[in-house]
């Protein structure tokens, strides 16, 4: 991975030189006994995704596995706070999104995002921050009559009454990923069996075993 060719035509920082670190993202591979990945949780507000995303955290955790989640709603709460929901502010959002988790990527974790991220261009820009093969874009499937129902906090009776503006499924895009690499439909499946898929796929793709 190149870091150096995030250099492009909107960068403002100029007279700076990539700085080599000490220990590689595959040395911690090996002393760890499994690689990481990106995790990416997308799908409509009241989708799963943070409830999934959490539950799958836990069982890896438990398994000795370093591990991370970025929730939006967390993230916005700090490095997110000066962002809100026009088309622009969720591509920055996802911008730094993805600059995070390739940085916990090359730290050795696998780290969970779970992010609305409604723009596949944008999710697209994620992915090719890092190799394809690190990047593990799940939809969270559930129909948005399903979300709505669910409505956890309260956001799309807000949002019906006109009280939320640009609010995702209703007043805002969302684009359904084309081809993901799981695509989960918590309307089906209860916690348990959505973190077995996840699981499963993992230990498919030889994530959580030694890498010799
Ligand atoms: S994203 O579109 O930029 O990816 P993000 O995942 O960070 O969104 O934040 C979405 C969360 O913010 C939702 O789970 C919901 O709780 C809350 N939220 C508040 N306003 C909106 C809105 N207009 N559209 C979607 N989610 C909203």
């Amino acid at each position: 991975m190149n870091s150096s060719s995030n250099l492009d035509e909107k960068s403002q920082a100029t007279n700076i030189v990539w700085h080599m670190a000490s220990v590689s993202r595959e040395a911690r591979a090996e002393q760890r006994n499994h690689k990481s990945k990106i995790l990416w949780f997308t799908g409509l507000s009241g989708s799963g995704k943070s409830t999934l995303a959490n539950a799958t955290n836990y069982e890896l955790f438990r398994r000795g596995i370093a591990t991370y989640v970025l929730d939006g709603d967390n993230i916005r709460h700090g490095l997110c706070k000066d962002l809100g929901f026009s088309d622009s502010d969720r591509q920055e959002n996802i911008r730094r999104i993805g600059e995070v988790a390739k940085l916990f990527i090359d730290a050795g974790v696998i780290v969970l995002t779970a992010f609305v991220s409604p723009f596949r261009a944008d999710r697209k820009k994620a992915r090719e921050l890092v190799a394809d093969s690190d990047f593990i874009e799940i939809y969270c499937a559930a129909d948005i009559s399903v979300c709505e129902k669910r409505d956890p906090k309260g956001l799309y009776s807000k949002a019906r009454a006109g009280l939320i503006k640009e609010f995702t499924g209703i007043s805002s895009p969302y684009e359904s990923p084309e081809n993901p690499e799981l695509y989960i439909d918590t309307s089906i499946y209860d916690l348990n069996q959505c973190v077995n898929q996840i699981i499963s796929y993992l230990e498919s793709r030889d994530t959580l075993l030694a890498l010799k």
